[in-house]
């Protein structure tokens, strides 16, 4: 049998030939080059020569209290980093920068949305962490315990994150965008004895109200024993006697002194949930001395990081981006890191490049829904500013356009600084697929190859490796920040990720791999959406639809969408006896709204009486993404009742016109 490739869910086949057509290529700077952190290729070549020693060389230049024994045991899908090491993440990020000249370096710059503005040095960030440490020892967490974080983007959510580190408590963010239930679920899930959140945060002028959610969230939440609550503004909240407390009265009085707890490299740093092919989100772990190590290594090779940079990743700190790219990667590097509470248009469409302007940023790293927006919004608000401390740029989340790259180089970088495109998951925890800047030549809409010590493989249907040409996007070998398994649900973990390929990680997104090795990302080949950047499943907003009491079946898919790169279109068959209307549509949005969060509500709903089977019932969601996106039907043959494409498709033009 010929090997199928697959056809990636979210690109149309135009755009994929336009990639596969992009011939541009950018080589860096001989002036980069020579300053370049790496600039040595054969950094790759040690890297296959002997793996473990040459992560084993990588960790050793984090601070350990006990060195490993072993670097890797690898019983696949069970991978162990760095056997017998003890050390302290916060210890890592923070002790070991306070001994010398970092002492005083900025270590945070954050700007509130309003405008407000405070820096901490490494000195104080050690200070604030250390009595929230105690802050939360006195409130009776433990090694071991989680602690879910449900806060806007402001000082005190690294700081909680550090904390936790620091005592060996588990810490899982839960980015503030998701709704009270999602919160709920996620709690349940870890059992977690620590709520921290806010009174509120600042987006786009308005409050987001994350204590009220928070409270509406913990009335099904036994697990909670304490809720923390820092004071963002003056939001109208309320406090329940007992449970919540003020953080700004726990620090009072508290010891700047917390001994760091020396934990093994394997004991668990935190929990994050993302989107999987079910209805349920899957709680990814990941470990302390490999994914420091990870981090660690890929915040210097990747943004070419030097003492003098200041960096910013605009990701929010409750997506993985935000955690290795905020907080760990460059804390763990002695690194001055910029954090901003709000939106990129506000109050102005040049925010962000007021920032960048105001604080010299050097190096600059966004997604591409965000570069399409400033590309929509037009070259005169990125005029407005001097952005020539920039000197490297990066982006992640989606496989970006080439145009998109092209107009993020000239009118951000001046047409000098290059432009990294990462490709990796909350799962990876680091970098996989990336440019060394001053090594690899550039191609836009290409993440190029994989790092050192990362290898990746394109295969067939069949597993085989497709040397030029389209597949799956694998990877062979164990890499330090790789996830140690779902929370609670080791089976889940060996099915998603290592049953269709045995003995591969599959990563669920399709790839093509040029003549030049090159790789180019085609978008996840499952039922994972990307919308906006954000990763949703298909199931999750059906669930959410068919939670509705007017909604008996609901199919979801991912359609193209100009500035998000995939927006969600649902198409809903009612009960008996209820109306469809305007009306109802707009309260199905609401509910999915409620049930997971804005980023996943529906562009569009459709209501049908039927939806397109297959005999077996199966849903045909590629026939409903071609109608969704207006396009010819693909083939309808094994349809239960092929009338149903039909009728639909008269109906959604009928809708769009
Ligand atoms: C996609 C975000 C193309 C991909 C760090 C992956 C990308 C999913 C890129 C993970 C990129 C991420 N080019 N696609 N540079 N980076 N992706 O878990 O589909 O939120 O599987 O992690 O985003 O999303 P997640």
């Amino acid at each position: 049998m010929p090997a199928k490739n697959p056809t990636p869910k979210h690109s149309s086949a135009a755009a994929i030939d336009a990639l596969l057509d992009e011939r541009r290529s950018y080589q860096p700077s001989n002036e980069f080059r020579e300053k370049a952190t790496i600039r040595d290729e054969s950094i790759y070549a040690q890297a296959i020569t002997d793996p473990e020693g040459f992560w084993g060389k990588v960790a050793s230049e984090l601070d350990w209290f006990v060195a490993w024994n072993r670097v890797l045991e690898w019983k696949t899908p069970d991978a162990k980093w760095f056997l017998g090491g003890k050390l302290n993440v916060s210890y890592n990020c923070l002790d070991r920068h306070i001994r010398g000249a970092r002492r005083n370096k900025a270590a945070l710059i954050w700007i509130g949305e309003p405008g407000d503005r405070r820096t901490l040095t490494y000195w104080d960030l050690y200070r604030e962490v250390n009595k929230f440490a105690n802050a939360l020892k006195k409130l009776g967490v433990a090694k071991g315990d989680r602690v879910a974080i449900y806060m806007p983007m402001v000082p005190e959510l690294p700081i909680a994150m550090l904390a936790c580190s620091r005592i060996g408590a588990v810490h899982s963010v839960v980015f503030g965008g998701f709704s009270a239930e999602a919160l709920r679920d996620r709690i349940n899930d870890q059992q977690a004895k620590v709520l921290i959140t806010a009174d509120g945060g600042w987006r786009r002028g308005q409050i987001v109200p994350l204590k009220h959610d928070a409270d509406e969230a913990l009335k099904g939440t036994p697990s909670i024993e304490h809720v923390v609550v820092v004071k963002r503004g003056e939001f109208p909240m309320h406090m329940k006697e007992g449970r919540d407390h003020w953080w700004h009265r726990l620090m009072d009085g508290i010891s700047d002194h917390c001994w760091p707890e020396p934990m093994d490299s394997e004991d668990m740093l935190y929990i994050l949930y993302t989107s999987g092919t079910t209805g349920k989100p899957k709680g990814i772990v990941h470990t302390t001395g490999g994914y420091l190590t990870g981090v660690y290594a890929t915040t210097k090779w990747v943004f070419d990081l030097k003492e003098e940079d200041v960096f910013w990743c605009t990701a929010d700190i409750g997506w993985v981006t935000g955690h290795s790219y905020v907080v760990y990667g460059p804390l763990a590097n002695g690194a001055t890191v910029v954090m901003y509470e709000g939106s990129p248009d506000w109050p102005d469409k040049d925010r962000f490049w007021q920032i960048c302007e105001e604080l010299a940023v050097t190096i600059f790293y966004t997604a591409p829904t965000a570069i399409r927006a400033f590309m929509k919004w037009g070259t005169e608000w990125p005029k407005k500013h001097k952005l020539v401390s920039l000197r490297l740029l990066g982006t992640v989340g989606e496989p970006i356009n080439p145009e998109a790259w092209v107009w993020y180089h000239e009118n951000i970088g001046g047409g000098n600084c290059p432009v990294v495109d990462t490709w990796w998951q909350t799962e990876t925890g680091m970098i996989l697929i990336s440019p060394l800047p001053g090594i690899t030549g550039l191609k836009p809409g290409s993440a190029t190859k994989p790092l050192p010590g990362i290898v990746a493989d394109v295969v067939n249907e069949q597993g085989e490796s497709v040397k030029v040409g389209g597949g799956y996007l694998v990877l062979k070998r164990p890499w330090p920040a790789m996830l140690r398994g779902i929370y609670g649900d080791p089976e889940r973990y060996r099915e998603q990720y290592w049953s269709r390929f045995p003995g591969l990680y599959f990563t669920g997104d399709g790839a093509k791999r040029d003549a030049d090795g090159y790789l180019w990302l085609l978008g996840r080949v499952d039922d994972v959406m990307n919308v906006a950047g954000h990763r949703i499943s298909t199931m999750e907003v059906e669930s959410a639809l068919v939670d509705h009491p007017s909604v008996a079946e609901a199919a979801v898919v991912g359609r193209n969408h100009e500035l998000k790169g995939t927006a969600i279109s649902a198409f809903v068959t009612i009960k008996e006896g209820k109306d469809s209307g305007p009306e109802l549509a707009g309260e199905l949005k609401e509910h999915v709204v409620k049930k997971i969060g804005k980023i996943a509500r529906p562009e569009e709903i459709l209501f049908t009486a039927d939806l397109p089977k297959t005999r077996s019932g199966k849903i045909m969601r590629r026939l409903l993404r071609d109608i969704a996106e207006g396009k010819a039907v693909g083939d309808t043959t094994t349809l239960a009742d092929p009338a149903v494409i039909a009728r639909l498709k008269t109906k959604y033009e009928e809708q769009e016109s």
